[in-house]
């Protein structure tokens, strides 16, 4: 793995009887993308929540570049480069590309006059980094009328904005269609080659194995499996694996298993 960015060591998190975590270690290098993959329920949202700073852990540590961190929240967690992209949630539909890019952290002249023409070039460049290439796109786009795919773009492009290190993609293709999916994966990708790491949570598993280089299995709170693509041969394997995981624990208590599975 490359060097590491993010590390969360023996995280455990209860919510009253329940445990979505139990003594989870993971690791996070620079300039990789990471699958996060598990059945309903198995702990990935609240995984990226912790990284997040939004969702306190009950207990274990939180590392960044090898520092222990103390304080953890939102604040630190944006601090430390780590910028997450909740589906849909962050966006304002009917502001344009550039507002929602510079929201919160509007670009002031003197006066505190808004300098637009500033951000409206930054966000062509921004844009322009992470490949949107539809040539009827511009900032000044509303949101709102943009496709799924690209929605997800401009929360990437804020995220870069804001000197993320680590973007996290929680469900980023869950509601679109091939095309769409297509478009993420290519910022995906170039968020990448530009050197920043990616942890890409999914519900489909080819999805998931199409763009990482890394991946990570939970299982009602548990980590199953931290593998490399070198070490899974397909989506099959992968698949295979989680099936077989939810297999031993049916047979270990069924009543456990078919909890929370209905989806
Ligand atoms: N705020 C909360 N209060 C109580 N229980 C919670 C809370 N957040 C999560 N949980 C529980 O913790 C467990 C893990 O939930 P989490 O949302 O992390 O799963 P997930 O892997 O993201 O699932 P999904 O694939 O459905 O998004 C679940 O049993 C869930 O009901
Ligand atoms: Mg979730």
């Amino acid at each position: 793995m490359a060097e590491r960015l993010v590390e969360l060591r023996n995280i455990s998190k209860s919510f009253g009887s329940i445990c979505a975590l139990r003594a989870v270690n993971v690791s996070l290098g620079s300039g990789e993308v990471v699958g996060l993959v598990g059945d309903n329920g198995a702990g990935k949202s609240t995984l990226v929540k912790i990284l997040a700073g939004v969702v306190q852990p009950t207990s274990g540590d939180i590392l960044v570049r090898g520092q222990s961190m103390t304080g953890w929240n939102s604040a630190r967690s944006r601090e430390a480069g780590i910028e997450t992209v909740f589906q849909d949630r962050a966006l304002a539909v009917q502001q344009s590309v550039v507002r929602n890019i510079f929201m919160g952290r509007e670009l002031a002249g003197r006066f505190g006059w808004l300098k637009l023409g500033k951000e409206i070039r930054e966000a062509e460049r921004l844009m322009r980094e992470i490949g949107f290439t539809s040539r009827l796109l511009s900032p000044h786009s509303v949101v709102g009328q943009l496709s799924g795919g690209e929605r997800q773009g401009v929360a990437i492009a804020r995220a870069i904005y804001n000197e993320a290190e680590l973007i996290i993609l929680d469900e980023p293709t869950a509601a679109l269609s091939l095309v769409e999916t297509a478009k993420v994966f290519r910022f995906v990708r170039q968020l990448k080659a530009s050197g920043r790491s990616v942890l890409f949570i999914g519900h489909n598993v080819h999805h998931v194995y199409d763009i990482a280089d890394r991946f990570i299995v939970l299982d009602r709170g548990r980590l199953m499996l931290e593998a490399n693509r070198a070490e899974l041969s397909s989506a099959e394997a992968l698949i295979a694996f989680m099936e077989d995981v939810v297999r031993r624990a049916a047979t270990l208590a069924p009543a456990l298993a078919g909890a929370g599975r209905s989806q």
